[in-house]
């Protein structure tokens, strides 16, 4: 892995505050691993709570709205993350995409808003089950990438990429391993056609079923440098073996 390598668990509508005693078993596991970023983007109303609770894990949402404050009833706005302690947010996860009919452009609105409030970016893209069968993956994943992806100046290095095939969420089914690292080259080569040579420096993690008995071998993928995990982060003993194996990588 040429990056730092970053393991993020999306906890989606999981997690009460019963839940935060998973997280401090979380924090534990992350800190004997110093050279592997890790983040956990639990629901809204557990941010607060886990930011205090484990100051050492980056908190992070899992969404957030484009307009700073306002007028609309049901939505937290990125300065609203960053003010209860959340260093990221994730956006354009597929199921925002497609359950809250979210378009490309509104999710680069989202994510330069992320950047303004000082929080990183996580941009989630991935092809259908029926845009793989057709051969479009890759044309799709380029048109959400040039349609989604912030361009405020000067905050690159707070972005990273997450390639999440939507068939392959919570299914258990993950491409191979050459399909993969064919999909991250291709994003690498449009964000440094993008950014210049600071998307070279932009962590592309690979998201879709990954768990403790794969992800060794996903994340041994070219350009691949993390992990979007959903299922398997809930559960410490999991997510600390995802965690462990980016560090078998780093350690060669
Ligand atoms: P999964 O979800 O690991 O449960 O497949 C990943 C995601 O949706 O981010």
């Amino acid at each position: 892995m040429a990056l730092r390598p970053y393991i993020v668990g999306n906890w989606k509508m999981h997690g009460t505050r019963a839940m935060l005693s998973e997280a401090r078993a979380i924090g534990r596991a992350a800190a004997r691993y110093p050279d592997v970023d890790v983040g956990i983007a639990p629901p809204f109303t557990l941010l607060h709570p886990m930011v205090e609770a484990v100051p050492e894990l980056a908190v992070g949402g899992q969404d957030c709205h484009a307009s700073a404050s306002g007028a609309f009833t049901g939505n937290v706005s990125a300065s609203m993350l960053a003010d209860v302690g959340a260093r990221f947010t994730i956006v354009g996860h597929s199921e925002r995409r497609e359950l809250h009919r979210e378009d490309n452009d509104g999710i680069r609105s989202k994510a330069e808003a992320a950047w303004t409030a000082g929080l990183s970016v996580i941009l989630c893209v991935g092809e259908s089950a029926a845009e793989r069968d057709s051969g479009q993956a890759e044309a799709v994943v380029m048109a959400q990438l040039d349609g989604s992806l912030p361009r405020s100046d000067g905050a690159v290095t707070r972005l990273a990429v997450a390639y999440e095939p939507v068939w392959a969420i919570g299914t258990g089914r993950v491409p191979t391993v050459s399909d993969i690292s064919a999909m991250h080259s291709a994003i690498r080569a449009r964000l440094v056609a993008i950014y210049g040579d600071d998307g070279k420096g932009v962590r592309i993690l690979y998201g879709g079923s990954v768990n403790a008995g794969n992800a060794g071998a996903l994340l041994r993928a070219d350009e691949v440098s993390g992990a979007l995990v959903g299922g398997a982060s809930l559960s410490a003993e999991s997510f600390a073996a995802i965690i462990s194996a980016a560090n078998t990588i780093l350690e060669g």
